[in-house]
């Protein structure tokens, strides 16, 4: 087996820098706070969800050099080997000047207690080095932001600094050495790295994964972490061995195929969305509202997916998209539908020396209607109360294949087998759609609780699949009287 054990290696603010003799579960934001005294990175909420620590990670990805803002309190600091981590300090310029983000913050008045601020700059930043200093529209510039809550400048002045950035003095983002330094660090094999009686593992291929898998089988898989990283911080969850999947290879490629499109369990969530988008637009505003920019750079499709959180986002569309899941061992690979996956609360049919390698999700087809919708209580940034996706095809006005997935609804992920048996084979109208509404009672006896009352959540599932028919119905011709209504 090729990981090797040694201190965990990345450049911090350009600065080689090696450590050994932390907890493998300590926070990259613990570390640079404590370890380094790199103070600048705040502590808020410490579980992702208000971006005052956040922090920008480069890596290699492929032949690329990828940059990324992360949330720093949910990343465990063995995660960073191989990479470069940027914090608020890197960014004066070596003539004491600021950066144009810091710049452009202090003339728009973005700041004020400033417990925000390096959150704010960093988010900002990781959008400037991406665009490398071009000026960009404003949706990017909120879209940058959507994971740092401010509580007293207001995000007006904020927003206005993303956009005034821009059109300060450049500065530019040294790529193709940082790509060169990097590629240096990750010449060697994958790390095993020990502090007491923790062990943290990051292999690099499949075969080194499902090895580990099957020798600790008890284990914590951990991809993103933006699960897992709470466990730590919230729960006080001890986690004696961690296996990395986030430098596997073979788990990090997308493929399109004619069988569909295939995301391994360690791309991004972001990356995955990119790739879903690009085929199925519906799914865009699905992507806008899951969590966070910084939560979707590090958390992934498969995370999502492996964990199986019956108000998991991702698996709605999946379902009712047709994906099949690929799961792996020291024995062999299998496959299987991925509703079949979900057993129970918290149950899979996955052993405990399987891992998720990918899931495949089919290419749409012409007769294919798609719809994915999210209720929560706040519109940006929540956990939804019910999600829903359905997927009819229609064969003239006839219902030829209808699969309806919810979460929210049950104890995991769920198809609605009821409503989709009343839907198929009859004629996709207004009196038809009523009876599956009905039949959606059969499928589901959801629960009340702190997002929702279980009759709003029945409520909701018949009205979002009433939604759905409306916006795909056929299209009535115009009457005559229609046009002189008009006229
Ligand atoms: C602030 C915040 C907001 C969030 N908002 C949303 C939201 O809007 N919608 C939503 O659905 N979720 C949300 N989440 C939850 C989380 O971001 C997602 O579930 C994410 O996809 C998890 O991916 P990860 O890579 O971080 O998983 P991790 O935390 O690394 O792992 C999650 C689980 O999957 C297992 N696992 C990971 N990879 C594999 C594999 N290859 N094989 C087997 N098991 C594996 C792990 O052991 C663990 O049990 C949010 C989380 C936070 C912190
Ligand atoms: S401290 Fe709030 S997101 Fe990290
Ligand atoms: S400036 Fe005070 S929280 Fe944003």
């Amino acid at each position: 087996m090729s990981v090797e054990a040694r201190p965990i290696r990345f450049y911090l603010n350009d600065r080689l820098t090696e450590v050994s003799g932390v907890a493998p579960t300590t926070s990259v934001l613990s570390f640079l706070r404590q370890d380094q005294r790199l103070c600048g990175t705040k502590e808020g909420c410490a579980e992702g969800d208000c971006g005052a620590c956040t922090v920008v990670i480069a890596e290699i990805a492929g032949s690329e050099l990828q940059t990324k803002a992360v949330n720093a309190c949910i990343q465990f600091l063995p995660t960073l080997d191989g990479k470069a981590l940027y914090t608020v300090e890197a960014l004066r310029q070596s003539s004491g000047d600021l950066h144009p983000v810091q710049d452009a913050m202090v003339k728009c008045h973005g700041s004020q207690c400033g417990f925000c601020t390096p959150g704010f700059v960093m988010s900002l930043w990781a959008l400037y080095i991406d665009t490398d200093g071009a000026k960009t529209d404003e949706n990017r510039v909120r879209e940058a932001i959507t994971g740092n809550l401010c509580r007293c400048t207001g995000y007006r002045p904020i927003i206005k600094a993303g956009r005034q950035m821009f059109d300060l003095p450049r500065v530019v983002f040294e790529r193709e050495g940082l790509k060169s330094k990097l590629a240096k660090i990750n010449a060697t094999s994958g790390l095993e790295y020990t502090s007491r009686d923790q062990r943290f593992f990051a292999p690099r291929s499949l075969q080194e994964l499902v090895q580990l898998r099957s020798d600790y089988p008890d284990a914590t898989i951990l991809a993103g972490g933006t699960d897992v990283g709470l466990w730590v911080n919230k729960q006080l969850r001890e986690l004696n061995e961690i296996v990395y999947t986030g430098s596997v290879t073979e788990l990090r490629v997308t493929e399109k195929s004619a069988f569909g499109i295939s995301i391994g369990a360690a791309v991004s969530l972001t990356d995955a969305y990119a790739a879903l988008k690009s085929v199925y637009p519906q799914m865009n505003e699905m992507w806008e509202r899951f969590a966070s920019m910084p939560i979707r750079n590090a958390g992934t499709l498969g995370g999502n997916i492996a964990n199986g959180s019956p108000i998991g986002d991702s698996m709605p569309a999946l379902i009712a998209l047709g994906a099949t899941a690929k799961l792996a061992s020291i024995r062999g690979t299998r496959g299987l539908p991925l509703e079949s996956l979900y057993l129970g609360y918290q149950k899979k049919d996955m052993a405990p020396d399987e891992i998720l390698v990918s899931v495949t999700i089919p290419l749409p087809t012409p007769e294919l209607k798609f719809r994915n919708y999210k209720l929560s209580k706040r519109f940006d940034s929540d956990i939804s109360a019910v999600c829903a996706a359905f997927a009819v095809k229609l064969d003239g006005n006839i219902v030829t294949s209808c699969r309806i997935a919810m979460g929210g609804m049950a104890a995991t992920p769920k198809r609605a087998l009821n409503a989709e048996r009343v839907l198929i084979g009859r004629s996709w109208d207004e009196s038809n759609l009523r009876l599956g509404m009905a039949a959606l009672s059969q499928d589901f006896a959801p629960l009340s609780d702190m997002r929702a009352t279980a009759d709003y959540r029945l409520t909701a599932a018949r009205n979002l699949l009433y939604r759905f028919y409306l916006e795909t119905k056929p299209v009535e011709p115009l009457r005559s009287t229609d046009v002189s209504v008009f006229a």
